[in-house]
């Protein structure tokens, strides 16, 4: 990796006690376990090591290292030959059931660490990592202060999810309780989509390729969408995304990060705290609306039910634990301006959606048009150049270029220079920042001022969305693009939302272009 300087020196993750609360749950099962069983393969967590579960339900250690071994199998790929290693890797688990709230299970839980520690020769390096919900995380710190936990020589540090408030108020108030506890150094706030390969690719891709800094402005951009569609509805989250909605869940923190990893300026040195200086001041730059301002830049939505193929799809008010008269919004669509000397008037368009028709997450660069009334334009077809970005599911970026239609005397069609990084070495998002977070490099995990300026802009949105009639929520039909309002956020300086490919990238080849079109190769 190559954005701290921490990262060069520690390629292994030290010896350590890692203790997960939250060790029964969902996420734990399908992504902690699985992305710590892939650094274990990798070899890349120095022995000797610990893993204590926590959580309030009874388990020995054998029946909750059965479990590790079930949910890896269950979430993640193990072949035949890695069953000795898998099982291996079980060992060093151990359970101790305690509740957030008692002295007297903390105390045992810090007496059953130093045993297994001192019987392990592990040295007291311990990682908390807090999966659960965030009103109990002060709670959790100040218990694992008071049992004595966070002594002795080794590094401490703790881990927790998002969401971290529900505004700034919120999230000032539990950071102050964490702040009681740590310093903010050791405090590292997961947004899995900065662990996501391609969004750390996007510094790569600016500041180590020569030919695009220099046209990475004003001058040369005209617009950068970032969409961010999902497939699925609500699932059986209900009762946190009712509270959420698709402004605090997806913008406050991953289309934030994206914006900010797009506008930041070259940090001075490659190290964790320059970068996240330059992505704060993007923050700083990021144009916040006045409330009543918000329904002329901001489109809300929600999905509504429709029967598709072979099966009907409920509306959001539908869904399990979703209040009839529900106004939570599902989709979002924005148009941000970063007011600063790069970046004045080049609008940057977010959106992102549930229940849409593509599981996709990519960021478009839109370049600057040529002048069209000169050369090749007789007979239309001549777009613009795109940098598209794809960060999730499929990896990879391409360059649309227009190129000469073979036949024609200067007709133009778009075809895409394509690189596709899907390999197995790619790594998922949890597991590069827990491997982050153990060997002490924060540069991909929020700091504090990136999520108190993230809530300044998001606050007047959401209290726009409650008050002012203006802020209309619209609706779209579930496996669509969208609400039609949202391409109207475009229409004004003549942009058009660029489809989100999700699996397909645009032709590559002459052949695969004139296939698609169903049109013979020369015409
Ligand atoms: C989570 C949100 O943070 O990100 C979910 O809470 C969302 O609602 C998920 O589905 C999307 O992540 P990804 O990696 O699948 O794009």
């Amino acid at each position: 990796m190559m954005a701290s300087e921490v990262s060069d020196v520690l390629s292994v993750a030290p010896a350590h006690t890692f203790v997960l609360f939250g060790a029964t749950g969902d996420l734990a099962k399908r992504k902690l376990y699985p992305a710590i069983f892939n650094l274990y393969r990798r070899q890349q967590i120095a022995s000797p090591f610990l893993i204590v579960g926590v959580a309030r339900r009874p388990h020995t250690d054998e029946s909750f290292q059965e479990e590790i071994i079930n949910s890896i199998h269950e979430f993640s790929h193990v072949t035949e030959e890695e069953e000795t290693l898998l099982h291996d890797f079980a060992r060093h688990f151990h359970y101790q059931s305690a509740h957030i709230d008692s002295d007297e299970e903390f105390q045992q839980l810090h007496n059953r660490i130093d045993e297994l520690e001192k019987a392990e020769q592990v040295p007291d390096n311990r990682v908390f990592y807090l999966a659960m919900a965030p009103e109990f995380f002060g709670t959790a710190a100040l218990h694992l202060q008071k049992s004595g936990l966070l002594n002795g020589t080794g590094f401490k540090r703790v881990i927790i999810e998002k969401p971290f408030g529900h505004d700034l108020a919120s999230a000032q108030e539990l950071n102050a309780q964490l702040r009681q506890v740590f310093e903010e150094e050791q405090i590292y706030r997961i947004d899995h989509y900065l662990g996501k390969e391609m969004e750390q690719n996007i510094e790569v891709l600016r500041f180590a390729n020569s030919m695009f800094e220099p046209i990475w402005d004003n001058r040369s951009i005209a617009n950068v969408q970032i969409t961010s569609s999902e497939t699925v509805g609500v699932e059986d989250r209900a009762g946190y995304y009712e509270q959420s909605g698709a402004l605090r869940d997806m913008v406050q923190n991953h289309i934030l990060q994206m914006v900010m990893m797009i506008a930041m300026e070259p940090p001075s040195r490659l190290n964790t705290e320059a970068i996240r200086d330059e992505k704060v001041k993007v923050l700083r730059s990021l144009r916040r609306y006045a409330v009543d301002d918000v329904a002329n830049h901001v489109v809300r939505a929600q999905y509504t039910g429709q029967a598709m193929q072979d099966k009907t799809v409920l509306g959001y008010r539908e869904e399990k634990g979703v209040a009839h008269d529900s106004t939570t919004e599902t989709f979002i669509a924005a148009e941000l301006f970063i007011d600063n000397f790069r970046w004045a008037g080049v609008p940057f368009y977010i959106r992102t959606g549930k229940r849409m028709d593509t599981k996709a997450t990519e960021i478009v660069i839109q370049f600057k048009d040529m002048p069209k009334n000169m050369y090749f334009n007789q007979n239309g077809g001549l777009g613009p150049n795109l940098l598209v970005i794809r960060v999730n599911p499929a990896e990879g970026m391409y360059l649309q270029i227009n190129t000469k239609r073979p036949g024609s005397d200067n007709a133009v069609i778009p075809v895409a220079l394509e690189f596709s990084q899907e390999s197995n070495a790619v790594k998922e998002a949890y597991e590069r920042l827990i491997f982050d977070a153990v060997r002490g490099d924060s540069t991909y995990f929020t700091r504090w001022d990136e999520v108190s300026l993230a809530w300044k802009f998001v606050d007047p949105i959401a209290k726009a969305f409650r008050e002012n009639p203006q802020s209309k929520l619209h609706t779209y039909l579930a496996g669509s693009s969208g609400p039609q309002a949202s391409n109207e956020l475009l229409v004004e300086r003549n942009f058009k939302w660029w489809p989100v490919f999700g699996q397909e990238v645009p032709a590559t080849s002459l052949e695969q272009y004139f296939a698609r079109k169903g049109e013979a190769k020369r015409p």
